[in-house]
């Protein structure tokens, strides 16, 4: 098949992409389908769930995605609204571009709704970073990785453990094949780019002296609903990252919910030290170097349990579970919920030298999209051979 072209009745691989923790997974994906031989063509659709600068174009840039082929401009609202307008916007273009096949990253709700479409049009539903479960319905992630699961055809797999939730839940096993991580593709691929921390917090206007202090510095982010919405819940995680940051200075990158929330309720003061720089989201390329050079991160965020594992640089996630248990199994990762005793415990370790370094999870390799390249193409062409017999 090498040699050939990529049969004309097999219509492209529409590839989906939303929100900000997509575009990291897309972007070795598709350079994967077109490196492919024969090279797999894509029509890529953008939602529209992430469009400001911050959220979008500059991952956009960093991550050098092409241009979405269209872009479904859905916005923000609330999780209802936003999912059934990715339907109604997604099901034309299933209609007038006709791909063989819908390929959606993780766990949002453009993922979801863009699977579903695709499942009552009966065009098969590809999911890369399919069977991670938090095992806590309360996440509005977990049902879209549930949900999407049981209607995928072919499931890509970051870890060993996916598979064993996979059938539990009735998935059959050779639905799934197991890949690697495609998110460490674009870590390994653009490690080298990175910006410097100091650049990226002098061009925020701040000081870069913050980051000699001699303890390093940590990298905070936070924007789960569970931690950020409430002043019960995120006044005392404030003040315990104060505390902190009197032992190690920190680099808190503000999510657009989380910083809604900290005005809304009256909390900016609990930041207002020169021991914190507040900055806004930040691009790819200054968020690796950031994390590359921390001594700790302290975050909500299920990417950031993986990039921290694969720099080796320790994580103390502030949640209960985790859906991705390789991260703490062999990884960097540590729960430590909002608990600020224990969050104190976790940032005292790390800060005197037993905070965990860990290894790299097998198929964290930056291989994992021409695995999937590879895979998929074989399916699909296997596929389309079944059909016509
Ligand atoms: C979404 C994902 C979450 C992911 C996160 C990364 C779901 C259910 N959640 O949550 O899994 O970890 O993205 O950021 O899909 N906003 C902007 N600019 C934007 C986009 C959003 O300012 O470009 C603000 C809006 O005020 C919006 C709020 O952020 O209401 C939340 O955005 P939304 O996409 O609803 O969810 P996230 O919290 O970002």
């Amino acid at each position: 098949m090498t040699d050939q072209q990529w049969p004309a009745d097999l219509g492209p691989i529409a590839c989906v992409v939303g929100a900000r923790p997509n575009f990291m997974k897309m972007a070795p994906i598709l350079r994967a389908f077109s490196a492919h031989r024969p090279a797999m063509p894509t029509l890529l659709v953008h939602t529209g769930q992430h469009y400001d600068n911050d959220m979008n174009d500059r991952l956009f840039v960093d991550l050098r995605l092409p241009h979405p082929d269209i872009n479904l401009e859905v916005g923000s609202a609330t999780h209802a609204v936003q999912t059934a307008e990715v339907m109604k916007r997604f099901e034309p273009v299933l209609d007038g571009r006709r791909p063989s096949c819908v390929l959606v990253v993780g766990d949002v709700n453009s993922t979801l709704a863009c699977a579903l479409v695709s499942v009552k049009k009966d065009v098969p539903v590809v999911h890369v970073e399919a069977g991670l479960r938090s095992h806590d319905r309360a996440m509005p992630e977990e049902i879209n990785r549930v949900l999407t699961d049981q209607i995928a055809d072919r499931l890509y797999t970051t870890e060993r453990s996916a598979l064993a939730n996979l059938m539990r839940e009735g998935v059959a096993e050779e639905r799934v094949c197991f890949v690697g991580n495609v998110m460490i593709d674009s870590l390994l691929s653009n490690r080298e780019l990175a910006h410097s921390p100091a650049k990226t917090l002098q061009l925020a206007g701040i000081d870069p002296a913050l980051l000699d202090d001699p303890r390093g510095y940590g990298v905070v982010t936070l924007h789960r609903p569970s931690n950020v919405d409430q002043v019960e819940t995120l006044q005392p995680l404030l003040s315990v990252l104060r505390e902190v940051s009197e032992q190690v200075p920190l680099v808190f990158a503000m999510h657009p919910r989380t910083r809604a929330n900290v005005e809304r309720l009256g909390l900016g003061e609990l930041l207002r030290t020169p021991r914190i720089a507040v900055l806004p989201p930040q691009g790819y390329l200054e968020m690796l170097g950031l994390l590359a050079g921390a001594k700790l991160v302290l975050s909500d965020s299920g990417g950031l349990q993986e990039e921290s594992t694969a720099l080796g640089v320790p994580c103390l996630t502030i949640r209960e579970n985790t859906e991705r248990p390789i991260t703490i199994e062999q990884g960097t990762n540590t729960l430590v919920g909002c608990d600020p005793q224990a969050i104190r415990r976790g940032v005292g370790e790390v800060l005197s030298g037993v905070g965990k370094s860990g290894r790299i999870p097998e198929f964290w390799d930056g291989q994992a999209a021409p695995r999937i390249a590879a895979d998929l193409s074989a399916w699909l062409l296997a596929r389309r051979a079944r059909r016509a017999a």
